[in-house]
């Protein structure tokens, strides 16, 4: 095994980039590093099979599409129907849509599910040419701080192999290696438990005209289009319950009486889980050559549906700060991505936890008591009746609401730092 690894160390491959993570962040660097004639190489842990099998987000947002629009890609990968832009609201069984209309030009969301979004994304750039390596086992990071970092992986035969590269993409979401190779101490962790629990189902039913979201006494249900004959559904339940407290009957039962639809169509149930709403944020989004992406580097609470939104908007800055940095020898997007990527981080975060805590505590006085339930309720009144209201709801949504640029000069935490120099290569 030594002999080995120094025979690696001795004749490693060499690329600009190597991607570790081929989802919704690591194929989008992926595609953007080929659209730019930018050397990459992305290993995935899983099959193929696997990848393109998981399912979860649902949306691709106004200013993403518009993203995928920029690099000429957006025909290509994105699937689904265009989104017309409203959604209900249903309080106590009274209907109340909102648009996300904000009146600007261009393409708006689309309803994508993440793995249509996956399987595109990943049929463009192996039709481009792309280098994209499945069941990559034991990824390790090394020489992070260095010139050329090291990126040392074991094939699906067993044989060991070495990538030397300038720069290195985490994009293997919150549980990978990338941000687990990062020195203790380097990055802070900023968590947020919001003490509520989902259970989550899919299931082969009819999907709803447009994404609903309940509110009631009987507590927070939701239910979103996965594909033409796919729904899924949310159901709020206490943290630490358990999937097998809710056979079918309970579940159809309670999303019937939450969503106010006596007539809701039941389906087969294909998948079934429970999870604790949680909110995360690692500041710096960097390390040497190291650069997190998407979920690696933050997870946002289901609601508002940012999580795949982020990773989206995270490789699309990643991909165009390594272009500006290969072809113009100009790193500054390198200094300031960290700092660009966590101003659109937490503007997220807080959209996405007012939704949680207003739709949460408008119904259930239980779980915030009788104080909170009167605040999220007008909260909702305001987002219903004032123009202005619904007008910023709009832009969160789309998420073109503009977000300070750069903050390279006065925003807070580590990155900082880095944003504001122009480093020499001995500073990454
Ligand atoms: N080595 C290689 N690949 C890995 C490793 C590892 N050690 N650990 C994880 N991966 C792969 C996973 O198999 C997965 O394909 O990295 C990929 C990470 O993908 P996601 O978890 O989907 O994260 P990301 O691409 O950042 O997507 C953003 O937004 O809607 C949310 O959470 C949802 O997954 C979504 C995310």
């Amino acid at each position: 095994m030594a002999q080995k690894l120094a025979e690696l160390r001795e004749s490693p491959e060499s690329t600009a980039v190597v991607v570790i993570g081929a989802g919704p962040a690591g194929l989008t660097v992926g595609n953007l590093l080929r659209r730019s004639g930018i050397d990459c190489v992305v290993l995935e842990r899983r099959t193929r099979e696997r990848v393109a099998q998981r399912q979860r987000a649902g949306i691709v947002e106004t200013r993403a599409v518009r993203m995928f629009d920029s690099w000429g890609l957006a025909d290509q990968v994105l699937g689904g129907a265009p989104s017309d832009g409203l959604m209900e609201f249903r309080v106590d069984g009274e209907s109340h849509l909102v648009s996300d209309d904000d009146d600007s030009e261009g393409p708006r969301a689309r309803l994508c599910p993440q793995q249509v979004l996956v399987q595109k994304l990943t049929a463009v750039y192996l039709a481009d040419g792309g280098d994209l390596r499945f069941e990559a086992a034991d990824i390790s990071l090394h020489d992070l701080t260095g010139d050329r970092p090291t990126v040392h992986y074991r094939t699906a035969d067993g044989t060991l192999r070495a990538i030397t590269c300038t720069f290195v993409a985490g994009c293997d979401g919150d549980h990978g290696i990338s941000r687990a190779a990062v020195p203790n101490g380097a990055l802070t962790a900023h968590t947020f438990e919001h003490g509520i629990g989902w259970l989550t189902i899919l299931a082969d039913a009819p999907p709803p005209a447009r994404p609903l979201l309940a509110v009631s006494p009987h507590g927070f249900a939701a239910h979103f289009a996965r594909g033409p004959h796919a729904s899924r559904y949310y159901l709020q339940c206490p943290p630490d319950d358990h999937p097998d407290a809710w056979p079918d009957s309970r579940i159809w039962d309670a999303l019937r009486t939450r969503l106010a639809d006596p007539a809701l169509v039941p389906g087969p149930i294909t998948d079934r889980e429970i999870f604790r709403l949680r909110s995360l944020v690692h500041d710096p989004m960097q390390y040497g050559r190291l650069f997190l992406v998407g979920d690696a580097a933050h997870i946002v609470s289901p609601l508002g549906g940012k999580g795949m939104n982020l990773a989206l908007y995270d490789a699309d800055l990643f991909a165009r700060a390594v272009r500006d940095s290969v072809h113009d020898h100009d790193d500054t997007g390198l200094h300031t991505y960290s700092q660009r990527c966590l101003r659109r981080v937490w503007n997220d975060q807080e959209f996405s936890h007012w939704l949680t805590r207003t739709l949460h505590d408008a119904g259930d006085d239980t779980h915030s008591g009788p104080f909170q339930r009167g605040l999220a309720r007008a909260r909702l009144d305001r987002l219903f009746t004032s123009r202005n209201a619904a007008r910023t709801f709009a832009e969160l949504m789309t998420g073109l609401n503009p977000v300070p640029d750069a903050g390279a000069q006065n925003g807070p935490g580590p990155g900082a730092a880095a944003a504001r120099g122009k480093a020499s290569a001995s500073d990454w």
